[in-house]
C-alpha cells in the first residue's frame, strides 16, 4: 500500500512510518522538523526511516499548501494518515497561536488535499483532551465532549468537527483517533516520562502535579502503532456500523466518519507512576509536589469497546514493562 504520513519526523509517526515500511509499504513521510523540542531527535528518527527504500522524506510545514501538494505527488498515497501537529498541552497556554497555524490551519489543508485526491481511507490524530473534564467514566466516543480544557484540545476537537463536515460534503471516509498519553522510546522529551527519566538519572527533583493525585491512561507506543494499523483497515460505513448492543458506535449517519479511542482503559495515578519508574531505574526520585496547573484534567481513562469491536485489539502492554523498555532504551541513547 502507498501511505502519505505527516509527522514522521515525530515520535508516534516515526513508529508508525517504520512498522509499515518492516511490512513492505510504500511511506512519503511529510514534516516541518519544527524546534518544539530537540530537532536532533527528529533528525535521527528520519535517519532510521531512510535506511529503508520505501521511505522519503519531504520537509515542509502543514500551512504550506504547495509543499503538501508536493508530498502528494510523490506518494500518490491510498490512504493518508495526519499525525503533524503542535503537540502538548502545557505549552498551548504559552503559545497558542502554533496551535491554530498548525493544528486547525494545517489540518484544513489535509483536509482539503484529500478532497481532491480522494484516497481510500483519511485518519487523523486527535486526543484524549478532548474530553476536557468530563466526569463520566471511562470516556467514550458517543460521549458529549464539547468542554475542552485548553486551546491545544480545542484546536484537535476543531479538527475533529471539519473533518465530520469535509466528509459529509465530499465523502473522504474518515477516521479520527483519540491517543491517550503515548509513551515509549524515541518519545518525546516534552512528556512527564522523559523528563523525569532524565531528572531522576541526573539527580534533579521532579515536578509531580496535583500532588500526584491525577491519573492518566498511558498507551504504549506499539499498542497504538497496532490499533492505527488496523484501523486503517476498518473504513468508516453503514456496512461495519457495530450493533448497540455490543457498544454504540461513533459513526456518523450523516458521513463516513467515526471516532475512535485508542487507549487500554487501565488508568494509572501519577505518583504510582513515579514509583515504577523508581523501580525501573534502581533509583529514587526527589518529589517537588506542585498544585494542578490550569487546563490539566484529574484523569483521563479510555473506553477501549469500540476499538475492539471495530479491530479486535485492545492495547495489552502493561506500564512497568512499557516504562522498563523506555529506560533501556534511554540509558543507551540519552
Ligand atoms: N504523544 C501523545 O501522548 C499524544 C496524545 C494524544 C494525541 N497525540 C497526537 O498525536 C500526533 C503525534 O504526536 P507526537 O507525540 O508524535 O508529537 P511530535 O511532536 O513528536 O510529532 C509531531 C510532528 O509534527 C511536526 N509538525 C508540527 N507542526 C507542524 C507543521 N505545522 N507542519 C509540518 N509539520 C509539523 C513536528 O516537526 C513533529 O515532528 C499529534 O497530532 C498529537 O497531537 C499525541
Amino acid at each position: 500500500m502507498r501511505y502519505l504520513i505527516t509527522g514522521t519526523a515525530g515520535f508516534i509517526g516515526f513508529h508508525l512510518a517504520k512498522r509499515l515500511l518492516d511490512d513492505g509499504h510504500f511511506v512519503v513521510g511529510f514534516d516541518g522538523m519544527t524546534p518544539y523540542y530537540d530537532i536532533k531527535l527528529k533528525e535521527k528518527r528520519v535517519a532510521i526511516l531512510s535506511r529503508s527504500n520505501g521511505f522519503k522524506a519531504v520537509t515542509g510545514m502543514l500551512e504550506d499548501q504547495e509543499a503538501l501538494e508536493k508530498a502528494a505527488e510523490l506518494a500518490e498515497p491510498e490512504v493518508i494518515i495526519h499525525l503533524a501537529a503542535q503537540a502538548g498541552v502545557r505549552y498551548s497556554l504559552e503559545n497558542p497561536r502554533s496551535y491554530i497555524d498548525s493544528n486547525v490551519v494545517g489540518s484544513f489543508n489535509v483536509l482539503d488535499l484529500a478532497k481532491r485526491l480522494r484516497p481510500k481511507h483519511l485518519l487523523l490524530a486527535s486526543t484524549s483532551s478532548v474530553y476536557g473534564a468530563n466526569e463520566k467514566i471511562p470516556f467514550a466516543e458517543a460521549d458529549k465532549a464539547d468542554e475542552q480544557m485548553t486551546i491545544y484540545a480545542a484546536t484537535k476537537k476543531s479538527m475533529e468537527l471539519m473533518a465530520h463536515s469535509y466528509a459529509h460534503l465530499f465523502r473522504v471516509p474518515t477516521t479520527a483517533f483519540r491517543f491517550f498519553t503515548v509513551y515509549g522510546p524515541w518519545g518525546r522529551p516534552d512528556m512527564a516520562l522523559f523528563k523525569f527519566v532524565d531528572a531522576i538519572r541526573d539527580d534533579r527533583a521532579i515536578d509531580i502535579y496535583g500532588q500526584g493525585q491525577m491519573s492518566r491512561d498511558f498507551t504504549y507506543v506499539d499498542d497504538l502503532v497496532e490499533g492505527i494499523i488496523r484501523l486503517c483497515n476498518v473504513i468508516p460505513s453503514e456496512d461495519n456500523r457495530v450493533s448497540p448492543e455490543i457498544v454504540e458506535d461513533s459513526l456518523s449517519k450523516d458521513a463516513p466518519f467515526r471516532v475512535v479511542n485508542i487507549g487500554g482503559g487501565q488508568p494509572v495515578e501519577l505518583l504510582k507512576f513515579v514509583e515504577i519508574i523508581e523501580l525501573a531505574m534502581g533509583k529514587p526520585a526527589i518529589r517537588n509536589m506542585l498544585p494542578m496547573q490550569p487546563g490539566d484534567v484529574c484523569r483521563t481513562y479510555a473506553a477501549a469497546d469500540l476499538l475492539e469491536a471495530l479491530t479486535g485489539f485492545r492495547p495489552a502492554i502493561g506500564v512497568e514493562e512499557g516504562v522498563r523498555r523506555f529506560v533501556e532504551w534511554h540509558q543507551q541513547h540519552c
